[in-house]
């Protein structure tokens, strides 16, 4: 009778006696004169089952062509471990190589296992523990994600990648053409000539899937989107990636303070479900490099988030300053506030996250409510410890009039966004919305330090290798 193969989860959870099959990579070999043991990965789990294989000359051969790295599918009898660390293991009969892996060439046997060195290997990184714990959290943070909003009824809708509109206002897209870059034809104004292009006019990848969202949740009432999101704008932070990915809800009948809700019990949730359902994986980046994640997490699940003006939060950093507090950027009212700024009221002042709102409107896109004091608008900001802004949002002008002076104000072409004025035009309603970047839901949720080590191939200035 054929044996079925298990995953490795699973057979960590069986009890002993069944004959079982295993297939995997080859994390570590070693023994003594009489017994091989052979840790087994497969992705399952962060955890490995032990092989034991009795030396004789059979099963030498076969041990002689295996080692880290190599992939191997094992045959036995699962049995009750004695040695710690695990319940059971497996007695192998019959050893079948896959593939070997050159102990020389393999990238992944040098002792440099800094993040920096694994980034160059980016290939291949995934088959190490701590980024087999980030890439399993970071589906589960998907699942969790779409289940999060269809439980509560949102729909999920997919808007464009390729875009005519600056979503953000803010100039930071990558160009898609297929103009021939060496000699591009002009138009009398000696301009390039966009109706030769693909699509007959200038466009570009998008940097959020807002504008088209909004035209989602003017029909369908709450909408989400979940999808790659691009911008070339030219920081190499540890937390900007040129090629991000960006959950972005839009409700209908939601003021500010609705959006502020959903918001916190949305982030609330994922980190709860982080912590419930992929446990093993959050311990072990716990234990193996920050030992304050746990904490941190369940910090952020048990607190009511602060919600703060952004006058309020000007006024605590030049206190802070006045107090002898060092920053590198300077604060001042109608300053765009930098990550150190964020996190020094997250987390020296009031230690816990905090939703910042009421930011002046030169420093917000075009789309937001304006308050009636005409300078600020009704943005939301949600500030994180070690992360700064996770989430972005607002209320957004729904008034017809108020949002095409805003355009024309900040000398933005209204032709590109006829389409979306039409929200204003038929049928209006007040709606609000917010955008997750989801890799830094990740540096938060496993305490990573660099945005890049939270996505499987990050694209940032001058790398797009893999
Ligand atoms: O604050 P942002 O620019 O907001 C928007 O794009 C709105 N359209 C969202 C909305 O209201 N629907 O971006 C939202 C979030 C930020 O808070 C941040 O978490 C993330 O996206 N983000 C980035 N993540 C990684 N790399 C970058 N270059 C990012 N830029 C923004
Ligand atoms: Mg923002």
């Amino acid at each position: 009778m054929e044996i079925i193969r298990k995953k490795v989860k699973d057979l960590l959870e069986m009890q002993a006696g069944s004959e079982v099959l295993a297939k995997g990579w080859v994390r570590t070999k070693r023994g003594n004169k009489e017994i091989a043991f052979i840790a087994l990965n497969d992705g399952s789990t962060i955890k490995n089952i032990q092989i034991v294989v009795d030396k004789n000359p059979d099963t030498e051969a076969v041990l002689a062509r295996i080692s880290t790295g190599s992939c191997i599918g094992v045959e036995g009898t699962l049995v009750e471990s004695i040695g710690s660390g695990q319940a059971v293991e497996i007695k192998a009969s019959n050893i079948t190589v896959y593939g070997e892996c050159d102990p020389v060439r393999y990238p992944l046997q040098k002792k440099d296992t800094s993040f920096e060195y694994l980034r160059s290997v980016a290939h291949l990184r995934p088959r190490t523990n701590t980024f087999g714990a980030v890439l399993r959290l970071r589906s589960q943070m998907a699942f969790a994600i779409h289940e999060f909003f269809h439980s509560r009824g949102f729909v999920y809708l997919n808007t464009p990648l390729i875009t005519a509109a600056d979503a953000e206002g803010a100039g930071q897209m990558f160009q898609v053409t297929t103009l021939d870059l060496a000699k591009v034809p002009l138009n009398k104004k000696g301009q390039p000539d966009y109706t030769k292009d693909f699509f007959g006019k200038q466009t570009s990848l998008t940097v959020s899937g807002q504008l088209e969202g909004e035209l989602g949740a003017t029909a369908l009432g709450e909408i989400y989107t979940f999808g790659p999101t691009f911008r070339a704008e030219n920081s190499n932070t540890p937390r900007h990636l040129a090629e991000f990915w960006m959950i972005e809800p839009e409700m209908a009948f939601y003021d500010i303070n609705a959006n502020m809700d959903l918001a916190e019990e949305f982030i609330k949730s994922l980190v709860r479900y982080a912590l419930e359902k992929c446990y093993d994986d959050v311990k072990f980046l716990n234990d193996r490099y920050d030992p304050e994640l746990i904490e941190r997490l369940q910090g952020v699940v048990d607190t009511e988030f602060v919600r703060l003006e952004y006058t309020e939060g000007i006024k605590i950093l030049e206190t802070a300053v006045a107090n002898g507090v060092k920053f590198e950027y300077p604060v001042f009212w109608g300053a765009d506030l930098q990550s150190e700024h964020e996190r020094y009221l997250v987390e020296q002042h009031f230690r816990k996250p905090v939703i910042l709102t009421g930011y002046p409107k030169d420093i917000k896109a075009f789309y937001m409510k304006q308050n009636e004091d005409g300078k600020t608008v009704r943005a939301m900001d949600v500030l994180f410890p070690k992360i700064g802004e996770i989430i972005g949002g607002s209320e957004r002008e729904a008034d017809l009039g108020k949002l095409e002076a805003r355009i024309d104000e900040l000398g933005m072409s209204r032709r590109n966004l006829e389409w979306y004025i039409d929200t204003r035009r038929f049928g209006t309603c007040p709606h609000s919305g917010f955008g997750l970047g989801f890799e830094r839901l990740l540096l938060f949720v496993t305490g990573m330090q660099n945005i890049r080590d939270v996505i499987p191939f990050p694209r940032t200035p001058k790398n797009a290798e893999f």
